[in-house]
């Protein structure tokens, strides 16, 4: 296995790692270059498993046995940090002492992920990268076919994206809609039946709209953003409003990522294929 030893933090071949909590630089930088961030043993292996390309990794002396294996067969530089390097870099303890840069791919187009799909999730800018991070991990986790993303969504493959996702994110098909005001129309050309989360009155429980549209419908639940919710537009071009029925106790909304692991949950469960 050929390693790398680096010393120095500002070593130029360590760029792609610098001040991992500064969310403005980091989004340049990793749109300036096509490059994201994968964090831990697992995660690391997953984006490798989902065929995803390194530039680099970056271990500290601890976790070079770990992954052993994968340093040995990466056709990248793999660099090899003490503690208080990785965390002079970075700029906080690294306490998984692992972390890989990859390149990105391009994303399909919409239509690609929906051909086939029958189950979908779609998010109105929802964004908070925990939170997307979340909702992917539920979608991926329990079977969703497809998320689809408003323009101003957060990025599934920030850090924080993928850390929460534990890289569910590489696994789960999705696509960005290129045009929030008309984005819904591509579902609806699809057969999708839209069915629109909202806590807000008027709305049916989830349970019931879903066993209406019975098993071989195609679906596709819509969370909204974590302030406000769902905007008007996406509301009136919905099917159908749908709550997840609450106890009242002075909570008037769950959190769009429990309310999207619920809602996930029942349209999968109602799919006995
Ligand atoms: C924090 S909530 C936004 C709350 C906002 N005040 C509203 O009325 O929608 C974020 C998203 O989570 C989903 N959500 C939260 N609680 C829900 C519930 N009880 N039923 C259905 N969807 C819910 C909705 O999609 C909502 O847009």
């Amino acid at each position: 296995m050929d390693t790398i030893e680096v010393a120095d933090p500002a070593d130029d071949r360590l760029a792609d790692y610098v001040r991992l909590r500064d969310v403005n630089l980091r989004r340049s930088l990793e749109a300036e270059h096509g490059l994201f961030m994968a964090e831990g043993e697992k995660v690391i292996r997953r984006a490798l498993r989902a065929g995803f390309a390194p530039r680099s990794l970056l271990l500290t002396r601890r976790r070079l046995a770990a992954l052993a294996d994968v340093a040995a067969a990466v056709d990248a530089p793999v660099y090899v940090v003490a503690e208080e390097v990785a965390e002079a870099l970075v700029g906080f303890d690294l306490h998984r002492g692992a972390l890989a840069s990859f390149h990105r791919r391009p994303l399909p187009a919409p239509a690609e992920v929906l051909a086939g799909a029958r189950r979908v999730v779609v998010l109105e800018d929802v964004v908070d990268h925990t939170n997307v991070g979340a909702i992917f991990r539920s979608a991926a986790g329990l079977g969703v076919d497809a998320v689809l993303l408003s323009p101003r969504c957060a990025d599934p493959l920030y850090r924080r994206s993928v850390k929460v996702s534990m890289g569910a994110v590489f696994a789960q098909p999705y696509a960005r809609l290129a045009d929030w005001h008309g984005g819904l129309g591509e579902l609806r050309d699809r057969g999708f039946r839209l069915l629109a989360l909202t806590p807000g009155p008027g709305s049916v429980p989830l349970a019931r709209a879903v066993a209406e549209l019975g098993p071989d419908a195609r679906v596709a639940l819509l969370l909204g953003t974590e302030g406000d919710g769902l905007s008007a537009r996406w509301l009136d071009q919905a099917d159908t409003a749908v709550r997840v029925p609450m106890a009242g106790r002075d909570v008037d909304s769950l959190n769009v990522t429990a309310a999207a692991a619920i809602a996930c949950y029942e349209l999968v469960r109602a799919d006995p294929g």
